[in-house]
Order: C-alpha cells, then sequence, then structure tokens
C-alpha cells in the first residue's frame, strides 16, 4: 500500500520531468540565463548536479534567490559586463498561450530581470507543468506590471483608465512588494481591458510610470511541458 509519504504529487513530478529535460538542452560552454519560480529551482538544482559532475558552463539568474541558490550549488556566476550575449536561458511561465507561445510571467516577482536575461539570450526555453497552458492569455493569471515607486498612485489610475482593473501587489504584513529592481507590482486584468495582447503590450509601454510588464510575445523559442508520464515539447512557429 502506498503512503501518503510516498505518493508523489502529479504536480511537482510533472514540474520535475520538464526541469530536468530543460536542463539537459544545456551543453559544454554555454552562458545560460537561470530563471525564477518553483520549476526553474527544479532546472537549478538538476543544472548544480550537472556541473558537479563536469560540465562547465557561466551563468545569469533572473533574480538574488536564484542567484543565491545558484552559487550554492557551485555554478559559475558571471554578469552582462563579463557576458553580454547568453545561448539558452531556461525559465517557467505563469500562462502560456497554446497557438503562439506568448507567455504571462512575472508572479514571482522577477518580470523585468526575466525579461533582460531573455531578451540577451539566443533562445528562450521555457519549462511547465500543464495547468499553464491556457487558450487565451489571462485566463486564470492576472498580467503583472511593473512600475516606478514615485507616484504609483497616478500610474495605477492612467492604467484604471485603460481598462486593466490593476491593483497593488502587497506582502501579508500589508506593505507594498517590492522587486529585486525596486519598483512595485500592479496585477492587471488583461481580458477586462479589451485589448489584445499585443494591443496592451503597446499600450502598458506608452504608460508612463511603467518600467515593464509580463507580457512576453514571441519570445519563447521552445516550451516544454512535463507529466507524470513524460514530457511534450511545442516549438515556436516562425
Ligand atoms: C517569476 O517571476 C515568474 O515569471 C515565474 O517564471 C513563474 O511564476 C513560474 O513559476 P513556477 O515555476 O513556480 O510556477
Amino acid at each position: 500500500m502506498t503512503t501518503l509519504n510516498q505518493q508523489q504529487d502529479p504536480a511537482e513530478a510533472a514540474k520535475r520531468k520538464a526541469a530536468e529535460w530543460a536542463a539537459s538542452q544545456i551543453e559544454d560552454g554555454m552562458a545560460v540565463g537561470l530563471g525564477s519560480g518553483t520549476t526553474s529551482a527544479l532546472v537549478i538544482e538538476e543544472v548544480g548536479r550537472r556541473v558537479a559532475s563536469g560540465l562547465r558552463i557561466t551563468a545569469i539568474a533572473t533574480s538574488e534567490q536564484s542567484h543565491h541558490q545558484a552559487i550554492s550549488l557551485g555554478i559559475p556566476m558571471t554578469d552582462f559586463a563579463h557576458q553580454p550575449h547568453l545561448d539558452l536561458t531556461i525559465d517557467g511561465a505563469d500562462e502560456v498561450e497554446e497557438g503562439t507561445l506568448h507567455l504571462i510571467k512575472g508572479h514571482g516577482g522577477a518580470l523585468l530581470r526575466e525579461k533582460i536575461v531573455a531578451m540577451a539570450s539566443s533562445r528562450l526555453l521555457i519549462a511547465v507543468d500543464p495547468r499553464k497552458l491556457v487558450k487565451i492569455l489571462g485566463s486564470i493569471f492576472t498580467l503583472p506590471v511593473e512600475v516606478v515607486p514615485f507616484g504609483w498612485e497616478t500610474t495605477d489610475a492612467r492604467l484604471r483608465d485603460l481598462g486593466f482593473a490593476p491593483e497593488l501587489r502587497v506582502t501579508d504584513d500589508g506593505k507594498p512588494y517590492v522587486t529585486d529592481g525596486h519598483h512595485y507590482i500592479l496585477h492587471c486584468n488583461l481580458p477586462q481591458s479589451g485589448l489584445t495582447p499585443e494591443q496592451a503590450a503597446s499600450a502598458l509601454k506608452q504608460t508612463v510610470g511603467v518600467v515593464e510588464h509580463g507580457l512576453f510575445l514571441g519570445m519563447a523559442s521552445r516550451v516544454v511541458i512535463g507529466s507524470v508520464d513524460g514530457i511534450q515539447i511545442l516549438e515556436a512557429k516562425r
């Protein structure tokens, strides 16, 4: 009989399958971007194992948390001053739109660094469990938008006028959540805005006070979806 402790959480098992396959795509000599979130933590764990077995890479992380995890596992870390271009970034996502591979990212609060690292990479590989697949972006998750703390109330008001129904992200004690880049996050409702992801991305970029948004459009080259039984790969059509 299987005890509760021996039963595998299917979501955790799916993330691990995706993470292991994603980490296997790293080749000797690569400069690699390491993502944020629970799936990326599993990727970093696996990369740490491969580095301990002789894989030679350098890496840049998308958050302080991932950076510290990588250091603790002996992964050689670098920065953009020494390594302006990355071969491959592996990251998680909050939502993956099935047809387009457009993403919503940032619920780990790291969207700005995630986008900078992804933009500096030749390829962005996204590792997820099947719960992240959606037909339309914004179906499950809100869209995080990183804003400058100064005057955030006025930025919030302008995003409200655009129909995004923003809500300030707060910590458990009710204080504004502060990102690694010292910004605030406004969680926006994409479907309520009535805008397509492309229109929303453009409107957000034109809003003064917005630093970056969590729409990653046309950026993922591949998505690996783990399941208890194995993996499925979705390739970007370009
Ligand atoms: C971090 O800011 C996010 O973009 C993460 O990549 C996303 O939240 C996925 O996290 P999980 O792997 O924990 O679901």
